[in-house]
């Protein structure tokens, strides 16, 4: 017998005036994980957020939260904190009444209520004296406030829409390191929306990665980072993301590239060895952590470098090979000789990808 998820998605589904948003969502939550929806800008998540915070009804399916299904549950009654990219905070109450919004709401008593506020705010680092209006504060204070008052109302779920996307970027990863130590002390089940890969792959446990409405694939950052299900997934994770070479199998031997260069690669990355049919079309992800740069040698693949970006702690290598660009990032102090130079896949394992569907081939063993 499995046991039931904390939260349960079944087969949600979204449409605005015949435009789906959402096909079929399915998606289990454990209690205390941090999960991120993430995905490029429109492609739903958003919408679901706003369905599991009940501020939308879902077409169809069902959403169940400890047991209960809630899925047509005014928000008032869900105990969800809520908090959004614009913080959203109510500019003509002091801090400590923004955050004390949520447990009046409740009825709370005013003695517990103030406690509340006092212990929300040291939860986000703010100075619980502060009775300042919210336009007194900088951005970043006052995504603190509104994350006091999602947390102050001791919530069953976290609920957090691009909350860093108005932040600088040094404050952005400052923030979002302080929400990950803040899920970690509150265990604080939580849902986090963001475009950011980065972002996704920095606090969350688990990622739910979703394209034009639909869930790809759900795991957790370094699993997802490993074994991408899909080319876009693989073209969207790591920084910077792998590197997609557009390939047909010219024979078992050898693969043609772009423009008709033809490249013989070591056999495990052979297509014979990868069970690819002569003629069909793959995309490789190459990432450019594993690939090296060296002189010509049988396997390689020949370029020339267009530029080098240093970056402090390593050299982004840009190389063109063929008609394609490849990024190759390399430890500061590796020697770079160019402009010629061959680009070395890891061999083993390789990620292709079937060009028409975009799905993963499967590994030979
Ligand atoms: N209120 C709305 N009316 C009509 N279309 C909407 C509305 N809200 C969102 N959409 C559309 O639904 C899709 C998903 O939007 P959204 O959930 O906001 O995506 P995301 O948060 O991933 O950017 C987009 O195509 C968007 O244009
Ligand atoms: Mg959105």
């Amino acid at each position: 017998m499995t046991e039931t998820p904390y939260l349960s998605i079944r087969s949600v589904g979204k449409s605005y005036r015949g435009v789906t948003a959402l096909h079929d969502i399915d998606l289990d939550v454990e209690q205390g994980a941090f999960v991120a929806l993430l995905g490029p800008s429109g492609c739903g998540k958003s919408t679901l957020l706003q369905i599991l915070a009940g501020l939308l009804e879902p077409d169809h399916g069902e959403v169940r939260l400890a047991g209960a299904d809630i899925t047509r549950l005014p928000p008032w009654k869900r105990n969800i904190g809520l908090v959004f990219q614009n913080y959203a905070l109510f500019p003509h109450l002091s801090i400590r009444q923004n955050v004390r919004f949520g447990l009046d709401m409740m009825g709370m008593g005013a003695t517990e209520a103030e406690a509340r506020v006092d212990e929300a705010l040291a939860m986000v680092g703010l100075d619980p004296g502060l009775s300042r209006r919210p336009d007194e504060l900088s951005g970043g204070q006052q995504q603190r406030v509104a994350i006091a008052r999602a947390i102050a109302i001791r919530p069953r779920l976290l609920l957090l829409d691009e909350p860093l996307s108005n932040l600088d970027a040094v404050l952005r990863q400052k923030v979002r390191l302080e929400l990950r130590e803040l899920h970690n002390r509150t265990g604080i089940t939580t849902i986090m929306v963001t475009h950011d890969q980065a972002e996704a792959l920095a606090t969350a446990d688990r990622i739910a990665v979703m394209e034009a409405g639909r869930l790809l694939q759900y795991e957790a950052p370094q699993g997802l980072y490993r074994n991408p299900a899909t080319a876009f997934i693989a073209g969207f994770i790591g920084n910077p993301a792998a590197n997609l070479l557009p390939v047909i199998a010219h024979d078992g031997a050898s693969w043609s590239l772009p423009g008709g260069a033809l490249w013989q690669p070591d056999a495990a990355l052979s297509p014979a060895r990868n069970g690819v049919a002569t003629g069909a079309a793959c995309r490789m992800a190459l990432r450019p952590e594993t690939l090296a740069l060296g002189p010509a040698a049988p396997g390689g693949l020949a370029g020339r470098i267009a530029a080098v970006e240093f970056t402090g702690g390593e050299h982004l290598v840009h190389v063109e090979a063929g008609q394609t660009r490849l990024s190759v990032r390399l430890p500061a102090g590796t020697p770079i000789e160019g402009p010629d130079i061959w680009l070395f896949p890891p061999k083993e394992g390789p990620l292709l990808f079937d060009a028409n569907t975009g799905r993963r081939l499967p590994n030979p063993n």
